[in-house]
């Protein structure tokens, strides 16, 4: 298992470009399996969780191939080629998504429903739990339903049958915590082979489901609302093959924003849409940083000496889940007290007792953190225990005195490409090394 060692404090300056969206990449793959033939992907990340994926997606009968040709080299600004990704969705031999490959990573729900609106019949293993809290399926579930899909449960699968076809239906698809974004991706998927008109009221609005959405549009579907919280799917009788580039990973370019804000240096991120990131950019300027707008991207600009906010994580346009760890990592060495609520995973805080290993100041209260900004952060052992939480810990390593060792360094290679090469081009100070505390 291998370990970062990240010598710090640095200061970070140079040029990053932002990798393909893995939340759009994992959805949009999925949508592959609506339409029979070859279809192909531009912009997909390297990434653990996509090769998950495109392992899932194989065993149902569609081969997967990535280009050979330097994809994956990164440029001399970081950026990792224009990885092309294909999918022969020719035939599918066995719409099932084995536990073996579910327990790896619960995106793979979102085959319940292409796969159930092109074959009838899915089976699916249910997700377990998962670091960041309790991940309920109810309203996938529930929509799936509503469009006509008979599903019971069945050692641990989810079964979902339409034998005589789906049919468009009125579907109210918010939770308790709002609005679900794989949830809206599945029943949006299914509604565009099913017949007649479907309405999802309190959809999700994030770019991820837009970017899906345009996807599935390139492919014939007719969704119109894209991007509003009310999408109206039109079923046809069929979809075809693709050839579509996804968008900049809006999270990526959010952890390099704060990786430049928290080394107190300045970074031009390319290749990052900050129109999908308001909120983020509003919290930043708030605190001092400098964001301005250049290019394809952002120039980021520390300061020496940060002021405190308070954040709430909110479904899209709000401030991002995604983000939370990052910016509590941030706020940590502000000057002064924020407090950072949690709205969408009340139990994602894994990261708060490893910060306070580095000399952070951060009391859980509930489903929010009181941040105490301290003068400066110090290094420690720590233990990565999910994707963003990981991150947050490679930002307070740069920032440390000393060098900080992460254990488990395999969660972040879920959801940033060699993201060590990356930062160490910026003059961060990241090693990679083998064995480390399981
Ligand atoms: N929820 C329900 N019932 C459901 C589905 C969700 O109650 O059937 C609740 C969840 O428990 C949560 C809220 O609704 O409280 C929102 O969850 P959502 O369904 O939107 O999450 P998701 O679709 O499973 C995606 C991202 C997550 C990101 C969330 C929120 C992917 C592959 N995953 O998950 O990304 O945090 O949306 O924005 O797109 C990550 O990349 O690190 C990550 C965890």
């Amino acid at each position: 298992m291998d370990v970062f060692q990240i010598e710090g404090p640095v200061r970070l300056s140079g040029h990053v470009d932002v990798n393909g969206s893995k939340n759009a990449s994992l959805p949009i793959m999925a949508a592959m399996l609506l339409a029979p033939g070859r279809s192909t992907l531009i912009g997909v990340p390297h990434l653990a969780d996509i090769s998950v994926f495109q392992e899932l997606i194989a065993q149902l009968g569609c081969p997967v191939e990535r280009q050979a040709d330097g994809a994956g080299t990164p440029n001399a600004t970081g950026r990792v080629g224009e990885p092309l990704l294909t999918i022969d969705a020719t035939k599918i031999d066995n719409p099932v998504g084995p536990y073996d490959i579910v327990r790896k990573m619960r995106a793979s729900v979102c085959i319940l429903g292409p796969l159930l609106a092109r074959c009838g019949r899915v089976e699916v293993s249910m997700p377990g739990g998962c670091a960041i809290g309790d991940r309920p399926i109810d309203l996938h579930l529930l929509g799936l339903r509503q469009l006509g899909a008979q599903i019971h449960l069945k050692s641990g699968y989810v079964i979902a049958e339409a034998p005589k076809g789906l049919k468009g239906a009125s579907i109210f698809l918010g939770g308790p915590f709002g609005s679900t974004v794989l949830g809206t991706a599945n029943v949006m998927m299914a509604a565009t082979l099913a017949k007649g008109r479907t309405i999802i009221e309190s959809a999700a609005c994030e770019p991820e489901i837009t970017d899906l959405a345009n996807c599935l549009n390139a492919m014939g579907a007719r969704v119109s609302g894209i991007g509003s919280p009310r999408l109206t799917i039109d079923g046809v009788s069929h979809l075809h093959p693709v050839q579509y580039r996804v968008i900049p990973d809006r999270i990526e370019a959010g952890t390099f924003m704060v990786a430049a804000a928290i080394t107190g240096g300045q970074v031009h991120v390319g290749h990052c849409r900050l129109d999908d990131m308001m909120a983020v950019v509003d919290r930043l300027r708030n605190i001092g940083v400098s964001v301005e707008s250049n290019g394809d991207g952002c120039v980021v600009a520390g300061t020496r000496r940060l002021e405190p906010v308070d954040i709430t994580t909110q479904p899209y346009p709000g401030f991002p889940t995604d983000l939370q760890a990052q910016f509590m990592a941030l706020l940590a060495t502000a000057d002064g007290n924020s407090i950072v609520v949690e709205k969408i995973f009340p139990d994602r805080f894994m990261h708060v007792a490893e910060l306070n290993r580095m000399a952070a100041n951060l009391r859980k209260e509930g489903a929010a953190v009181i941040v105490a900004g301290v003068k400066k952060l110090i290094a420690a052992p720590v233990m990565a225990s999910d994707l963003r939480a990981s991150a947050a810990l490679v930002l307070a390593g740069m920032a440390a005195e000393g060098i900080t060792t992460i254990n488990r360094v395999y969660h972040i290679d879920r959801g940033y490409e060699r993201i060590e090469e990356r930062l160490n081009r910026l003059g961060a100070k990241i090693t990679r090394e083998e064995g480390g505390t399981v």
